[in-house]
This record gives C-alpha cells, structure tokens and sequence, in this order.
C-alpha cells in the first residue's frame, strides 16, 4: 500500500523552439541517449495507461483509486510535452514515427497476445525504471543534467518529480487489484529491461545516423561508458534498480529523495518548473525560508 503523499497533476508546458540539437552539455551521445528514450515516452506512456485502465474497476481502496486518477492525467501530460519535444527532433530530420514503430509493434502484439496481467506487470516494471531514472536524475551531482540546456533539463527534473510521486501506482495496481505475484512481476522487469535496451539502442543508432555520428565508434564508445561504464551515470543506478528483486520490495520503501522534495516544495511556490529545477541544481537560493 502506498504511503506517500497525495500526487498532484501538473500542467508545464515547455518552450523547447529554441533548443540546440545537442542540448546535453554539448554530448552528441548523451543528448540523442536520452532523445532516443524520450522519443518513446508519449505511445509508452498511453500503453502505462491502458494497462492500469484494464483494472480501474477493481481498485477498492479510495486513496488508490484517486491516486490512479492522478497518475492517468501526470502520464498524459508527459505524453503532451514530449510530442512537442518529438516535434522539434522531427524538424531536425529524424523520422520520429519511423523510430517509434518498434514499440509501436510491441504495444501492438502485447495488447493483442499477453494477459492484462502480464501487460500491468510489464508497466509496473517499466514504471520501476523510470522512477529509478527520476531519482538518478537528481542524485549525487545530478552531472546527468546538470549543464544540460535549462529548457530541457527542467522537462526531465519535472518528468522525473513525477515519475518518482506516482512510482507506486502501477505496482500497487498491480498488488490489489490484479492478483500480484511476485514471479511475474520479476520476468516482466527482465523483459522490460532488454526490450528498452532493444528498442532505445536501435532508435539511437537511427538517430546517430541522421547526425552522421554513426561511424565514429570512439565517441559512442565513449558516450555510452559514461553512461554504463564502471562509474557510468546508469552504473550507479543498479541496487536501486535491483532493489526490485527482493520478495518484499516496495517501491515506496526509498521514500522521496531530498532532491525531489526541494523540487516538489518550490515548484508549489510559483509553479515554475524552471525554477524549481535551478534551485535543485544549486543555481537559485531556497529563500522561503522565513
Ligand atoms: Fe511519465
Ligand atoms: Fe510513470
């Protein structure tokens, strides 16, 4: 059972027109890694959706019941601002609906062929990934976002802020309404993870090569051993990640980083997400303090 705080919809948008293409501190690896996962996130997230939807009807505690609600309408809103974002990739010159069909064909196949269960429990795993994302976001230097364009880096603190809120509802949902269980809920994780790999890898590829950056096997190398080399920013994710694998683990069981917290206390201020995400980053001074 959840026992984090209430989770609050919030409508950002985003001015992205003036982005630069390679708006992670200049990292053409960095930038399209997480441009290759992003370019996913509205059809994945309309998937997260439905999967929950299927057992709506069967959540009984009231508390959940409204935490679903929330977690429907902060999902949409993702799936909002990350069309506006694929659109920008678009005019850059990547075929965006091309890139999406592979999980265009996996959502296809999954609806039509694996049991709402299984389907419930893939997001419930997928939701495990993006709340272990959210909270690596911010965690340590936050050096995943940290000289990243403000207009970007502010999108991801947002989308992380909520990702790490809602981070229980889909496994909650899963727990009380859809039977549980703790095997499927670890192959659907193990799935999860090598098709994400499968599909983002293919999409970044795709995109390295609109930038003409696919033949240079130093960069990506480089490029992806800041990400899972030995200190790699996705490296230092794994016992959280991991954590999935103990019998009794909950998501809820890390709580809410302090990061998260300062974002979520500031945002409420002004709701302002860029500065809310300055004040994470150190930039702006917490002067509410009285
Ligand atoms: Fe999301
Ligand atoms: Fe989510």
């Amino acid at each position: 059972m959840s026992n984090m705080s209430k989770i609050k919809p919030r409508k950002t948008i985003f001015d992205v027109s003036d982005v630069p293409v390679f708006w992670n501190n200049g990292d053409q690896v960095l930038t399209r890694f997480f441009d290759a996962l992003s370019v996913h996130f509205p059809d994945g997230e309309r998937f997260f959706i439905q999967s929950v939807r299927n057992y709506q009807d069967k959540v009984t505690d009231p508390k959940l019941k409204e935490d679903v609600r929330s977690f429907f309408r902060q999902e949409a809103q993702h799936g909002i601002v990350h069309d506006r974002y694929n659109a920008v990739m678009q005019a850059q010159g990547i075929h965006v609906e091309n890139v999406i069909s592979n999980l265009k064909i996996f959502i296809r196949l999954s609806q039509q062929h694996l049991s709402p269960k299984y389907q419930l429990a893939l997001t419930a795993a997928f939701e495990h990934i993006t709340a272990t994302l959210g909270e690596g976001f911010m965690e340590g230097n936050g050096d995943m976002f940290r000289n990243a364009h403000p207009v970007m880096r502010a999108m991801f603190m947002w989308h992380g802020v909520e990702e790490v809120e809602h981070k229980a509802v889909a496994f909650d949902v899963y727990e009380e309404a859809a039977g549980g269980g703790y095997f499927t809920r670890v192959s659907a994780l193990i799935v999860g993870t090598i098709l994400v790999h499968a599909i983002v890898g293919v999409a970044l590829w795709q995109m390295l090569k609109v930038d003409r950056l696919h033949r240079r096997p130093v960069l990506i190398t480089k490029g992806l051993n800041r990400l899972y080399g030995p200190k790699g920013m996705l490296t230092r994710l794994l016992p959280a990640y991991l954590a999935w694998f103990r019998p009794g683990f909950h998501p809820c069981d890390t709580g809410i980083p302090e990061k998260v917290q300062a974002w979520l206390v500031e945002y409420d201020r002004h709701e302002d997400p860029m500065e809310a995400s300055r004040v994470v980053f150190g930039e702006s001074k917490l002067d509410h303090v009285a």
